[in-house]
């Protein structure tokens, strides 16, 4: 595999072999922290055309415990803000030598438009386009539900996870379904009908309107961000409304067996989709699913360009 771009691009034993290798890389790193020479030589592009705060320290992190050498790029405070396309952008890290571009883009298919236009000879990893999809962040999570298997289960087969709220301009929640129904999990969508993607009826997920009524089920719950900045319209009445039906409070997380989890890729709107006291309880993995991504990301990138060497 050359890119990684969309789950729905791995198969189940693809997948495994990343959780695998991310589960190797984390003991012989001590979970991260110790340097390897992996990928030493090798020249690692962030190109960052949309904030964020988890992602790009996580690899940025992930690339330099694996030695190779990082440059972050952002959007902002270069020549794109003068006008620079995408092609011109990727024509010129491709003429500095660069081995793998993680990028991260508004427009879904930007990852896929890089990868395929002949434009670079390096990796792509998609870290983020748009609405389409965000791989690193589902396979961190799987990895974290993976640690959190409930006593008896067998992988993924048999584990119920619930993703709650905006999954309409979610790439979390769809990279999720996917990756989730992949791994033979079974997964259960809820959220407003304005906030659920048409067509999801054919997405591997059954969905529902009512959250209640599926907490008792469920190993563990994914929390979604009510994402405004992409709203251009009203999805909702307000946000009180929205937390009340759809929001997991104290009362909502006692209901929940007592073994699963608490899950939200995060950044969180608390008081709005979870509340603070439940995001900070002993249910809650968050802080987990961010330690979690940098071990997925060195994977990610290890198999994708770091050739036949070993993991250390
Ligand atoms: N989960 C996630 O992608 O967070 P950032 O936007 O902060 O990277």
């Amino acid at each position: 595999m050359k890119h990684l771009l969309s789950v729905q691009e791995l198969s189940r034993a693809g997948t495994l072999r990343i959780l695998d290798t991310a589960l190797e890389l984390n003991q012989v790193t001590d979970g991260g922290t110790k340097i390897l020479p992996t990928l030493r030589g090798r020249t690692v592009v962030n190109l960052f055309y949309e904030d964020s705060t988890r992602t790009r320290i996580s690899f940025e992190r992930a690339a330099k415990r694996l030695s190779a050498d990082v440059v972050t790029f952002s959007a902002k405070g270069s020549s794109v803000s003068k006008g620079e396309s995408l092609k011109d952008t990727a024509l010129t890290l491709n003429a500095m030598g660069a081995d793998m571009i993680v990028v991260r883009h508004p427009s879904p298919g930007a990852a896929h438009r890089l990868a395929h236009a002949g434009w670079l000879e390096s990796s792509v990893l998609n870290a983020g386009d748009g609405k389409h999809e965000h791989p690193t962040q589902a396979l961190g999570d799987a990895f974290t539900l993976r640690a959190h298997l409930r006593p008896g289960a067998k992988d993924f087969a048999g584990l119920t996870i619930g993703i709650v709220g905006d999954v309409l301009h979610s790439r979390v929640a769809r990279s999720n379904i996917f990756l989730l129904g992949i791994l033979g999990a079974k997964v259960i969508v809820i959220g407003p009908p304005t906030l659920l993607p048409v067509g999801i009826e054919n997405w591997p997920c059954e969905v529902s309107y009512s959250l209640d009524a599926y907490l008792p089920e469920l190993d563990a719950i994914m929390m979604l961000r009510v994402q405004q900045e992409r709203m251009n319209g009203t999805f909702f009445p307000s946000e009180l409304e929205y937390s009340r039906t759809f929001g997991l409070n104290r009362k909502r997380a006692r209901e929940l067996p007592e073994h699963a989890i608490v899950m939200h890729p995060g950044p969180m709107n608390r008081g709005v989709e979870i509340t603070a006291e439940v995001a900070d309880s002993a249910q809650s993995v968050i802080t987990e699913q961010v330690v979690n991504g940098l071990v997925v990301r060195m994977a990610s990138m290890y198999l994708l360009i770091g050739g036949n060497v070993s993991v250390a």
